[in-house]
């Protein structure tokens, strides 16, 4: 089955051309422009220090990242509590996953009409005898990191929810059980950049992402209608508000935009998180933020009926979060 598979993927074609195939080149009005992208400074993404989040720090912090989920959408975290070496053997881990059934190319070979510059290694966090048994050490690498970055997903979820004005716990409690998915996506280097996406411009359906990247630049954000690249920070994580929790803050923070583009001379990996409700967990706009001035914006709904809407929907264009929004007369 490994061979079979791999035949498929990006990476044994990438090496050694210098065209990009045409069933990755986009249609002209669907390039990533990439001279119009704006450089990052400090203010683009904002950057938060997790330090002192269980102690005097706290209101402080839970205002940055309240500011930050409503105005951007997106931060970067230090002080994160996840062990560099952990996340830096994790980074170098795509030598030999060739063995899993998940490892797949591009995003959905079977709806999409452009594939993507990009293989993936796809991961259920929570059904480990799934997972690759080679090489021996991954399970035991892969499934600390995991544990780790739950810990640090529970404890921004608790922060988040304070900057809504909820309970600490309400965000945690209020998605069924918790689901955790992991993607490991390699983006070979490649010949023609500005013809092609790694991945073209999406919201994440889930909850909320951790991004954990190596050095090399390749993610954009949009931010005011323009593209800005976000410059890698070492021993940091990259943040983002997924469609969920835009449902559960009733449209105060915000699901935002953003694609992964690649470049001619250098491989990027990049590691996302995917913290999701369970299939039968119920989604709606927390009834805390609902009043005269601040209607529901949207019904209620299980994560199995969005996420399969989200994969499933025939137009890539379609906005997924306007499907489930309450229409008022
Ligand atoms: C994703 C994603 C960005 C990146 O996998 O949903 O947005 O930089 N990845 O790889
Ligand atoms: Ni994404």
């Amino acid at each position: 089955m490994a061979p079979a598979a791999a035949k498929l993927l990006l990476t044994d074609l990438a090496s050694g051309i210098d065209r990009v195939p045409d069933n990755y080149i986009r249609s002209e009005a669907d390039r990533p422009n990439l001279t119009e992208v704006e450089a990052s400074d400090a203010s683009s993404i904002p950057l938060v220090d997790l330090q002192g989040l269980s102690g005097p720090n706290r209101d402080d912090i839970i205002r940055q990242i309240g500011r930050a989920c409503q105005q951007d959408g997106f931060f970067q975290i230090k002080n994160h509590g996840i062990p560099e070496e952990k996340s830096e053997r994790l980074k170098n881990y795509c030598d030999d996953p060739t063995k899993s059934t998940r490892l797949s190319t591009s995003f959905n070979l079977n709806t999409e009409t452009v594939s993507n510059w990009r293989d993936f290694l796809s991961l259920h966090c929570h059904s480990l005898h799934e997972w690759p048994t080679n090489p021996p050490s991954f399970r035991k690498e892969v499934g600390e990191y995991c544990t780790r970055v739950r810990e640090l997903v529970l404890k921004l979820l608790e922060a988040i929810s304070e900057s809504l004005g909820l309970e600490r716990e309400y965000i945690s409690q209020n998605l069924g059980k918790h689901g955790q998915h992991m993607a490991m996506n390699y983006y070979p280097p490649c010949p023609q950049p500005e013809l092609t996406y790694g991945l073209p411009g999406h919201t994440d359906p889930n909850l909320i992402t951790i991004l954990l990247q190596d050095d090399v630049p390749g993610l954009q954000v949009l931010k005011n209608g323009k593209w800005v690249a976000v410059n890698p920070i070492h021993n940091t994580f990259i943040v983002n508000i997924g469609d969920q929790m835009q449902v559960i803050s009733n449209d105060k923070y915000k699901s935002v935009l953003h694609r992964a583009v690649v470049n001619c001379n250098t491989e990027r990996i990049s590691i996302p998180t995917f913290y999701c409700p369970s299939p039968e967990g119920l989604i709606r706009p927390a009834q805390g933020l609902i009043d005269h001035e601040h209607p529901a914006v949207y019904k209620s709904f299980t994560w199995e009926e969005y996420y399969h809407k989200f994969y499933y929907r025939v137009l890539r264009t379609e906005c997924c979060l306007d499907m489930f929004k309450i229409h008022s007369a």
